[in-house]
């Protein structure tokens, strides 16, 4: 884990020094909006003139960023002479400047875009302002490729953040169904690590001490109401999930996951969450050891439970047609083999076919 963390309370505004030894002139990367509405880029804007530091700002990243956004960012970074990236926002944000870190030091061709062998990104410090994604300790970049009608992952060593700034203070006015999807998205990863075979006594550490954190703030996510502790707790839980799945990976969760969000507009974290229940369901009888391990960070027995709970939190109403049960599964069994090859519960295309056909519309084609 080569990302140094600095957590807590104006965290960001007492470290200028990690600004001022990051680079010349900074290429901040956040969204059109909620950087500036959470006040995190003002305290940026704050830092850097403190520092005099120059700074330019890319602020056209989309929720699920695009292939063509993070071409874009890297040209726009090299014309302006950026030496390195402060990312400000949620996971799409934070994973569009890892791509546009990368780009803007390679000309990559976009056919190569995925394939990984990476020798070079502009050094990094992530700000996230959700607690869910994880993706400033994480060295994935996810994109969405609507040549293939889903998110593609590009990965590698060099797309670690050199620092990350863990403050719940950006997230105090995060909508409520922001806040609950986001947090599923941790809980998912933590989980979801511990189903990796990649997973190890040190990620699984640091997964059970994220579930649990997480667990402890089901009340809040069920009554929406959070206070500045209940912030810092969920931010710190998403961290440490985001250095688990950093070791192992995701599973095939988050394939599925990818065409509820393309195809359905389904957030990222509750597109997660609409099978993560039924996914431990499957292992309960493949590896029950280690299902009830995960539970009982949960304060549940049973897979059901979690099912009910994600149920009763994310009052699903996603519907899918038959078609596009048959047309998921499809995508899902051919870009997530090796998430499916990586997972200590072994699961079949009826399987995947299945969790899907659980959001099924009765008679529709
Ligand atoms: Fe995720």
């Amino acid at each position: 884990m080569p990302v140094r963390v600095y957590s807590g309370a104006n965290c960001l505004l007492q470290h200028p020094e990690v600004f001022a030894a990051a680079g010349k002139k900074a290429l901040i990367v956040c969204g059109r909006n909620s950087a500036k509405r959470c006040g995190v880029f003002a305290d940026i804007e704050k830092i850097l003139k403190e520092t005099g530091q120059d700074f330019v700002a890319f602020d056209r990243v989309e929720p699920n960023p695009s292939i063509e956004t993070v071409y874009e960012g890297a040209a726009f970074a090299r014309s302006e002479g950026a030496d390195f990236i402060v990312a400000a926002g949620g996971g799409s944000p934070m994973d569009a400047a890892k791509a546009i870190a990368v780009l803007a030091c390679a000309s990559i061709p976009r056919e190569a875009l995925f394939q990984g062998n990476y020798v070079k990104a502009l050094p990094m410090i992530h700000i996230p302002t959700t607690a869910g994604t994880g993706s400033e300790l994480t060295p994935y970049a996810i994109l969405t490729d609507d040549r293939i009608e889903t998110k593609m992952t590009m990965s590698g060593p060099v797309m670690f953040p050199k620092a990350a700034f863990l403050d719940g203070k950006y997230m105090a006015q995060l909508p409520y169904r922001t806040t609950v999807h986001t947090a599923v998205d941790a809980l998912s990863h933590a989980a979801e690590g511990m189903l990796s075979n990649k997973s190890s006594r040190f990620s699984d550490a640091l997964a059970k001490q994220s579930l649990q954190m997480i667990t402890a703030q089901f009340p809040a996510l069920e009554i929406g109401r959070f206070d500045a502790a209940a912030r810092q707790s969920l931010l710190e839980a998403s961290a440490l999930a985001g250095m688990v799945i950093s070791q192992t990976g995701t599973t095939v969760v988050h394939t599925m996951g990818y065409s509820f969000t393309y195809f359905l507009g389904t957030d990222h974290g509750r597109a997660n969450g609409l099978t993560l229940g039924q996914f431990l369901a499957l292992g309960e009888a493949q590896c029950p050891a280690r299902i009830r391990e995960i539970l009982s960070c949960l304060g549940m027995t049973k897979a059901a439970e979690l099912t009910v709970f994600l149920r009763k939190l994310l009052q699903p109403d996603e519907r899918l047609s038959e078609a596009q049960v048959r047309k998921f599964t499809e995508i899902t069994m051919k870009r997530g083999a090796k998430k499916l090859s990586d997972c200590m519960i072994r699961v079949s295309e009826t399987d995947i076919m299945n969790l899907y056909a659980g959001y099924r519309q009765e008679g529709v084609k």
